[in-house]
């Protein structure tokens, strides 16, 4: 698949899909509480997409059944809604939320406590947002994908944490995943040219321990291999002329 570099007005495109994701989460955000079903919170979100008169980009894609992935704790990404599964005070959770609004993807995730969590959470949480913060620093024209990579992973195992390496971040326009893999570790000055009106979401995910993931037998929830807890932040980020341009703030 090639990459395909998008024009200003793409990106105002693309900015509007962005700035739906934002109000999203941050509704969703909000509710988050101990007791609540991450089926609430999915529950909550569809109406706020199509409220917004936008479409969930999720639900449907390689059959996901649901507008979010909520994934709590040990679950890395695309841990999916449950009626059943219900947030505990100590928890983190990971929401992340897809839209498509006239044609244009937008994407992004947060990680949010739940309640009072314990120091080193809270650390993990703090250096994975600071990590994606890092990496979209790197996105510069004339630059390599390998340089977004090396200041996540840098940042992240400074700290003492690991990066995921089986998920990746991604190109993102008029499809939800496009070329190039953006990917969460990475050698400066490697991987391939970063170009003007490439239009990337970049993902990190930082485990407290190893880096080690597997995938749950529903076929979604990627789970830590060593049961410890794992941040996620994600944001779509413009490549211009005038550097990186979050378009989902
Ligand atoms: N933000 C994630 C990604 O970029 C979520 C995809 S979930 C899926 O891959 F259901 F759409 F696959
Ligand atoms: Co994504």
């Amino acid at each position: 698949m090639a990459i395909v570099c998008k024009s200003a007005g793409e990106i105002e495109k693309m900015r509007r899909s962005g700035r739906i994701v934002r109000q999203v989460l941050d509704a969703v955000t909000a509710m988050v509480a101990p007791g609540l079903s991450t089926m609430d919170l999915e529950r909550a979100a569809e109406k706020k997409i199509r409220d917004l008169g936008a479409k969930p980009a999720f639900k449907g894609y390689y059959d996901y059944p649901c507008v979010l992935c909520t994934s709590i704790n040990q679950e890395v990404v695309h841990g999916i809604p449950s009626e059943t599964r219900r947030l505990a005070a100590g928890d983190i959770v990971s929401i992340d939320c897809g839209v498509v609004l006239d044609g244009y993807y937008g994407d992004a995730a947060v990680t949010v406590p739940v309640g009072e969590i314990s120091e080193e959470v809270r650390t993990l949480v703090a250096v994975t947002e600071q990590s994606l913060h890092r990496g979209i620093a790197a996105a510069l024209a004339g630059g390599r994908v390998g340089d977004i990579g090396a200041a996540v992973q840098e940042h992240a195992e400074a700290a003492g944490f690991s990066v995921v390496r089986e998920f990746v971040g991604h190109g993102i326009g008029t499809k939800l995943h496009e070329d190039p893999q953006v990917p969460n570790y990475g050698v400066r000055d490697q991987g391939l040219k970063l170009k003007e009106g490439m239009v990337i979401a970049i993902e990190p995910m930082v485990n407290a321990g190893g880096a080690s993931v597997r995938v749950l037998d529903d076929k979604w929830t990627a789970v830590t291999q060593d049961g410890k807890p794992s941040a996620h932040f994600e944001h779509c980020v413009a490549i211009t002329k005038d550097g990186p341009v979050i378009l989902t703030d």
